[in-house]
């Protein structure tokens, strides 16, 4: 039998010895010692995560509490026949494993025991499922002791819950005074409505105290450190766990696998979905809420925690970048066997911008990003804190602890990455954490490991004592009623809320294709302003899928299509309009970004009305406050003319948003009571405006239309007047219309940083092939001058212009 040593590094397991030997061994039976008999039932016993994780963790269970007084049995299941189920269950088992300290041979003899207290069973019918039942009570009542509960864990896929749901509740309760809990796995539906018709059946069948829905996140050592952090370090983090001095927030989880091999269940759920909605939603919860006087209290946490989801800002569709590796559409293709023109709009990357709208947290962006074929695998939490300090000594000379110049930052580092596993740092500029030493240990020094820009004696560093597995860690907390590491239905349908508009939002989007592993290079790349996330950098051109395929409404943006040697965006009429104004909105955030205003130049007609309607109503990003709106033509008509394209602007646009009166620049075509005379000099007045205002004279957006003559702005065919030359502004006249323009040069819409070119409707069709083929001809048609030096052109057209 056992060494002596053994025993007295292991008193618990002495105890729970004695009681399995008689159990097992002598029948003979000491209820009065015994908590009674817990059964557990894992549904999907043979099954991946059975084997990867499960069999683990409940063998760690077994080690942990079966000395503490309860006895168990467990009970793998399938609807695999009997002995072909026990053969793959003892498969599934193979490779359990004990803690490091103990020796060999315990470790044989405990396993030894544990696969003598599991069993196999077939659960197919309803039959099966009183068999079980009975099987178990008369296993209690032979052995002469009491039922504690049974522990049923769905590892099993989401559509098969209802029916074992339903067996369970009818047939497989256990009696009068003896509990229940259902382990529930995610995927818990595929946005909000699906989620509650599937918490509503699970509903009928089980209380919401006997639900268990399992976030493995939730489980992982440094993820369930962040409430006890808070906790044990109440003090030193009052004062800065706020928007006064957080600057940001980042949950981050990358992977370097791709879906290969699992795209059927990708194709479904995609990256916001697989990793968002939940585990990271999840890690925000615990970060932002409000920190309940006992943390222990799984009543007040969750309360606090559904606080929080309500202070969430609604996610636009601005709030997201989404990306997909390039491989990703072809292992669709050979895995679903999709036709060879299929491709997938599946993010695979997601970058999401997220406000918590709370006293504490208000205008403090939480960055959260996870995606696959990345260049490492990582995940962690970081909280970076605020620093207005300006240091006058060199860094050289810097203390780590005194220098309020260095970064101060807190990590919860979940796992892999260059620490390799579950670890916790704080600055040591911040403060000396307090941790529990029972469960967390310094670490030791590693010259030369820099890590978030640091070397890593800046920190205080932590990692656990014993790492340990999620599973093992909730499966603990499951049998001790321990419910604040799980997901009540609440919860999960306060993320689905959260969640659901911006994943229907994206369901149209192209995401940005990336190469995967260490060439992404910076394409990933992401910054934020306001409420706006946006890629850096371009797409760049070889990442473009290329031509073949034919437009269909359901992937509507032709993305990486030419039109005359420009990008071109095809879409219906709706989606264009959205997307445009998309794009003006990122341009805009970007240039007051970096140049703290955004100069845009607007065409008038009545394309543009739907536009300016979009601008007004879904975009309250914008920053208005900061853009100078100017005109690209004016009809000579004065100002308040219901023909005026100023007063359309004026209606449709200026009128409802917040540009500052002085920031918007009319035509001066009505000067000293007259109409566009040439002796007053509206043209060079209006060039002087933008030479004095415009850095460069270069326009950060200037937005056009086609007409079907091929004139673009109030530049027409057969007349040469300002497609060349010095003038940035002219008179202009059509010998068709009624009245003379004024209008931007050719050469001024050269100079743009990026002019857009909206063509919509079936009118235009013919100009469109027309211009499609003909090269450089600004006097037959204007539009084919526009060819910005060194900005770029964007081509925006709806399928009626694009394809007739
Ligand atoms: C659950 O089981 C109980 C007891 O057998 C039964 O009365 C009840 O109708 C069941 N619920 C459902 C929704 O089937
Ligand atoms: C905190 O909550 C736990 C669980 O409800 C309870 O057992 C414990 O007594 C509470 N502690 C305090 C200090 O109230
Ligand atoms: C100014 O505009 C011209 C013409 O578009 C361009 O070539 C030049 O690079 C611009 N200069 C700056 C500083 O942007």
């Amino acid at each position: 039998m056992l060494a002596e040593p053994f025993f007295n590094r292991h008193p618990g397991i002495w105890k729970m010895l004695t009681v399995t030997m008689c159990m097992v061994l002598l029948g003979c039976l000491q209820a009065h010692k015994l908590q009674g008999h817990v059964s557990i039932i894992l549904l999907g016993a043979t099954g991946d995560l059975a084997k990867k994780y499960l069999w683990q963790g409940l063998f760690q269970l077994y080690l942990d509490e079966a000395g503490k007084g309860h006895s168990f049995s467990f009970h793998g299941a399938a609807l695999t026949a009997p002995k072909q189920g026990q053969e793959l269950m003892a498969k599934a088992q193979e490779s359990l494993s004990c803690p490091k300290d103990m020796a060999a041979g315990d470790c044989a003899e405990l396993k030894n025991q544990f696969l003598q207290l599991s069993q196999y069973h077939q659960l197919k019918t309803p039959e099966d499922y009183q068999a079980l039942s009975r099987d178990i009570e008369a296993q209690v009542q032979h052995e002469g002791l009491w039922e504690a509960g049974r522990i049923f864990y769905f590892s099993v896929p989401p559509f098969a819950y209802t029916d074992i749901a339903r067996n369970i509740n009818s047939s497989c309760r256990p009696g009068p005074g003896a509990w229940l809990r259902v382990v529930l796995e995610k995927p818990f539906g595929h946005d909000y409505l699906s989620a509650q018709q599937l918490a509503t059946e699970l509903g009928n069948f089980f209380q919401e105290e006997e639900m268990y829905r399992i976030d493995h996140y939730l489980g992982k050592q440094a993820v369930a450190q962040i409430l006890s952090f808070r906790d044990q370090n109440r003090q030193a983090l009052e004062g800065v766990w706020n928007r006064h001095h957080v600057e940001r927030v980042e949950i981050i989880m990358k992977e370097t696998v791709d879906a290969a091999g699992r795209t059927g269940f990708y194709e479904e759920y995609g990256v916001i979905r697989d990793i968002l909605q939940n585990h990271l939603t999840e890690i925000l919860t615990l970060v932002a809420m409000e920190l309940p006087r006992n943390i222990s209290d799984s009543t007040a946490v969750l309360q606090q925690k559904l606080q929080a989801f309500q202070a969430l800002r609604v996610l636009q569709r601005g709030s997201a970048v989404v990306g997909q590796y390039q491989a990703y559409s072809e292992q669709v293709r050979t895995e679903q066997q999709k036709p060879d023109g299929f491709r997938s709009l599946t993010p695979t990357f997601a970058g999401i911008l997220v406000h918590v709208d709370s006293l504490r947290w208000e205008g403090v962006p939480f960055i959260l990003m996870s995606g696959k074929a990345m260049d490492e695998r990582v995940g962690y939490v970081r909280i970076l804190f605020k620093n207005r300090a300006y240091c006058a000594q060199n860094e050289k000379h810097w203390d780590p602890v005194q220098s309020q110049c260095l970064p101060r930052q807190i990590i919860f580092y979940i796992g892999h990455g260059e620490l390799g596993g579950p670890a916790m740092l704080v600055s040591r500029s911040l403060f000396k954490p307090s941790v529990s030493p029972q469960s967390w240990k310094e670490m030791e020094a590693r010259p030369g490991l820099r890590l978030f820009g640091r070397p890593l004696s800046d920190y205080y560093a932590y990692s656990p004592v014993q790492e340990q597995d999620a599973y093992s860690v909730l499966l603990s907390h499951i049998f001790h009623c321990q419910k604040g590491s799980f997901i009540t239905t609440e919860n999960l349908l306060a993320s689905w809320v959260f969640w659901t508009p911006l994943l229907d939002s994206l369901a149209h989007e192209v995401p940005r294709l990336y190469p995967g592993g260490a060439e992404n290079g910076h394409l990933l790349d992401f910054e934020f302003s306001g409420s706006q996330l946006s890629f850096s950098q371009p797409q760049p051109e070889q990442l473009v899928p290329g031509p073949g395929i034919t437009p269909m409404p359901s992937d509507f943006q032709v993305l990486g299509a030419k039109f005359r040697e420009s990008p071109l965006v095809a879409a219906w009429p709706e989606e264009l309009i959205s997307k445009l104004a998309n794009d003006i909105e990122a341009t805009a955030v970007r240039a007051v970004r970096r140049f703290g205003q955004f100069h845009l130049a607007l065409s008038g007609g009545s394309s543009p009305i739907a536009l300016f309607q979009q601008l007004v109503m879904g975009h309250y990003g914008f920053p208005w406050a900061h853009t100078h709106v100017w005109l690209v033509d004016e009809r000579c008509v004065p100002l308040s003319d219901p023909e005026s394209n100023f007063q359309g602007l004026q209606a449709h646009l200026l009128q409802h948003v917040r540009v500052p009166y002085y920031n918007i620049h009319p035509m001066p075509v009505h000067l000293h009571q007259r109409l566009c005379a040439e002796e007053d000099q509206g043209a060079q007045v209006y060039a002087q405006e933008i030479s004095a205002l415009v850095a460069n004279s270069s326009f950060d957006l200037v937005l056009l239309g086609m007409g079907t003559d091929g004139h673009t702005a109030s530049l027409f065919p057969q007349s040469p007047t300002g497609l060349d030359g010095e003038q940035l502004v002219v008179l202009t006249r059509s010998p068709s219309r009624p009245h003379h323009r004024m209008s931007l040069s050719l050469p001024l819409i050269n100079r743009a940083r990026k002019v857009a070119v909206l063509v919509m409707g079936r009118m235009k069709r013919e100009i469109t092939l027309l211009v499609s083929r003909v090269g450089h001809e600004p006097k037959k048609w204007p539009i084919s001058g526009v060819l910005p030096s060194s900005g770029q052109l964007v081509w925006y057209m709806d399928y009626e212009a694009f394809l007739g």
